[in-house]
């Protein structure tokens, strides 16, 4: 579905970016090339949902993603992570890293570890290549998440995830459901040949979204992190999917966890109130900031930046999300109201490559649509 013939164009544009102080810099300067083009509020909920596949967690680690892979021709997919690798990570870093990447398997948990190498065996790439490609997105992730709640306390999750290489990123974008004992256990967004996950749904449960807190170049602290057996952002996150009962022991697990960089979670459950954005750093929670519906406080918005602080004025998305969801209003909220907030430029930017609503009180509404 995803033919080499589409591949074509690289995300060479990009390449400046990073020696000046990473993506917020590139964002900033698209949002001002743009800020003098209208607004387009209420746009309708377009865009094509991808490809949803099952992956059964009864199957071993290194078998259960030959049924996506197969979709997907191997050549561009190869080609496609060559370039991510290439653009995100200084060559000079990528030779240094390569006989630690080469040996990290042993040092990763599973089924991360065995997910990896089953991937990078039908791909003919090294597992350290593999690694990489897994952690090489982690820290580059701009976002905005909103949680909010309706008058009758049902609770929405939406999500945009803006990156660059969009014009593979696009073509790699899969909702897959994680199959345990031939039910659903659990639902996420992610690209393929990444197992990590920045979107999530435990049915009747909680939902989750990671937005990243920007911090200096990926791999700095990654690499050490990691062998300290810190857990990389997007695992923690499938992690909790996958184990917490509810969403009270979901927040615990996300707050507490040792993880590889700082981050947002934000989470959702399926009772009133049950909505969260957690801002963490590497060791543990710095903020928990709940929904207060009580007090009028019946949405959160979180984007890039620490919410007590003032949004970088070239990359404000924070305040047209929240002028949006003021002229929806708390009895208009439902999962189409938000796609449509989640549109509103530049909540919806030339980065954002798909967008996710979801309830965890009704996991059938999980929706995903690639933007642009
Ligand atoms: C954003 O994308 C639109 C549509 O492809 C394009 O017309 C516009 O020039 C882009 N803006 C920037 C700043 O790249
Ligand atoms: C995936 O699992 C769902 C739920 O069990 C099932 O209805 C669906 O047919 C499966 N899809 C494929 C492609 O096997
Ligand atoms: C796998 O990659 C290696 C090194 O690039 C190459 O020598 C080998 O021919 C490839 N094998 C297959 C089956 O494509
Ligand atoms: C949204 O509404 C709240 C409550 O009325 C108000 O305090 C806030 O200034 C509004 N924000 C924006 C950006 O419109």
């Amino acid at each position: 579905m995803s033919g080499a013939a589409a591949w074509g164009s690289r995300a060479g544009a990009l390449s400046g970016w990073r020696t000046a102080r990473g993506l917020p810099v590139f964002l900033g300067l698209l949002l001002l090339l743009r800020a003098g083009s209208p607004a387009s509020p209420g746009s309708p909920a377009t865009g094509q949902a991808p490809p949803r596949f099952n992956v059964s967690l009864d199957e071993a680690a290194t078998q259960r993603w030959l049924p996506v892979l197969r979709h997907f021709d191997p050549g561009f997919l190869r080609a496609a992570l060559a370039t991510v690798i290439r653009e995100t990570v200084p060559s000079w870093v990528h030779e240094a890293l390569k006989p630690l990447t080469a040996k990290m398997d042993k040092f990763l948990p599973q089924p991360f570890e065995g997910e990896i190498r089953g991937i990078c065996d039908v791909l003919n790439i090294t597992v350290g290549d593999g690694i990489l490609i897994n952690l090489a997105y982690e820290f580059s992730a701009f976002c905005t998440s909103i949680i909010a709640q309706d008058t009758s306390g049902n609770i929405y999750h939406g999500r945009n995830l803006d990156y660059a290489f969009g014009n593979l990123l696009r073509k790699l974008t899969i909702d897959v459901q994680y199959k345990k004992n031939g039910q659903i256990a659990y639902t996420g967004t992610t690209f393929v040949g990444y197992i990590g996950l920045w979107t999530g749904q435990s049915p009747k449960k909680f939902t989750i979204s990671g937005d990243e807190r920007a911090k200096g170049f990926w791999w700095e602290n990654a690499v050490a992190a990691l062998l300290r057996k810190y857990c990389p952002v997007s695992w923690l996150l499938r992690n909790t999917l996958e184990e917490a009962e509810n969403f009270e022991a979901a927040v615990i697990k996300l707050a507490k966890t040792p993880i590889v960089a700082d981050v947002y979670y934000i989470v959702g459950g399926v009772s009133p109130k049950e909505g969260v954005v957690i801002t963490r750093n590497r060791g543990g929670v710095v903020d928990i900031w709940p929904l207060d519906p009580t007090n009028g406080e019946w949405f959160r918005v979180e984007t890039n930046y620490d919410h007590w602080k003032p949004t970088p004025p070239w990359d404000d998305r924070r305040t047209p999300a929240i002028k949006a969801l003021n002229t929806t209003g708390q009895e208009n909220i439902n999962l189409d109201t938000l796609f449509k907030v989640l549109s509103v430029f530049p909540v919806l930017n030339n980065l954002t490559i798909y967008t996710t609503v979801m309830s965890a009180a009704n996991p059938d509404k999980y929706m995903t649509r690639i933007r642009n």
